[in-house]
């Protein structure tokens, strides 16, 4: 069935690769983005700045206005830092924050009146692998990306009776442009240099060879082509999704030792 979807997030990576999938899927799309960039035929776009909650206001009520309401919210566009804990300033955690949290649920807000006078929608979280495991130096992003997974948490429970169902999706590592544009902080003769560098240089190895995002696009398309879609899924590979499951079940100590040899630490 044709969906009007928004979907934050479309100038790269994955919002870029859902919009094109989606748009060939027949569905009405629409896209946001902060500067002009190109974007698949068909795809519209709306101005949408996660820090600004006017912005969030204005691109939803277009999107209302246009087509009289939004069947799925997929929840996308957000900034990465890297840092070591002490060395990350303050100032880093509330932007990272600001963007990838606050403005997420902004954006739920803004959506979910109509949502809930229909007795219908999907709204879409991508969260990250990280968020269920945790990520050495990464502790800034995954925050973040925590604190999705504790809102997805409740909205689904309190979305139910207005029959709005609410997804999380864990992507493991995928070659977009979040390593090119990650924000950094370590300090002057920094604690923490060397094991930053070394365990860095093993996250960026493995993001560089991440999966071509075109694979979560379409697992995204296939979610939202299901009459009742499972409140988690996992994209990435085999050993992602291994760690994910061995968080569960190992003794926590054993589970840290592991991702500590893992990371070089
Ligand atoms: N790639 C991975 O391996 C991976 C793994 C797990 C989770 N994720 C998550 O996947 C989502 C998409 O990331 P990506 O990997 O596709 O990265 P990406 O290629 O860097 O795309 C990020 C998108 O978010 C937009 N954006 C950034 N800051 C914004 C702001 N303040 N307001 C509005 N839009 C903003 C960017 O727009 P501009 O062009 O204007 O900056 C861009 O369209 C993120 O939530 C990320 O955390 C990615």
């Amino acid at each position: 069935m044709r969906k009007v979807i928004l979907i934050t997030g479309i100038s790269s990576g994955f919002g870029k690769e859902m919009s094109r999938v989606l748009i060939e899927k027949g569905h009405i799309v629409y896209g946001t983005i902060r500067k002009s960039c190109d974007v698949a035929p068909g795809v519209k776009t709306v101005f949408m700045e996660l820090a600004d909650s006017n912005s969030i206001r204005n691109a939803v009520n277009t999107v209302l206005q246009n087509e009289g309401s939004i069947d799925v919210l997929i929840n996308n566009a957000g900034m990465h830092s890297g840092a070591p804990i002490e060395d990350a300033p303050e100032e880093m955690f509330r932007k990272q924050m600001d963007i990838n949290f606050h403005g997420w649920i902004n954006t739920i807000k803004n959506v979910l009146p109509g949502m809930r006078s229909r007795k219908s929608g999907l709204i879409i979280n991508i969260s990250s692998i990280g968020a269920l495991t945790g990520l050495p130096f990464q502790g800034v992003y995954t925050s973040a990306k925590f604190a999705v997974e504790g809102l997805s948490y409740a909205l689904r429970l309190e979305l139910k009776q207005f029959n709005i169902k609410v997804v999380v999706v864990n992507p493991g590592d995928f070659r977009t442009r979040n390593v090119e544009t990650r924000e950094m902080a370590l300090a002057e003769n920094s604690a923490y240099e060397k094991q930053f560098k070394k365990s860095l240089a093993i996250i960026e190895k493995e993001e560089g060879e991440g999966k071509d995002p075109v694979l979560l696009a379409r697992k995204i398309s296939k979610i939202i082509d299901k009459k009742n879609p499972k409140y988690r899924y996992l994209v990435g590979s085999g050993i992602q999704k291994a760690a994910v499951c061995f968080k569960k079940i190992m003794p926590e100590r054993i589970f840290t030792f592991l991702i500590s040899k893992y990371y070089g630490m």
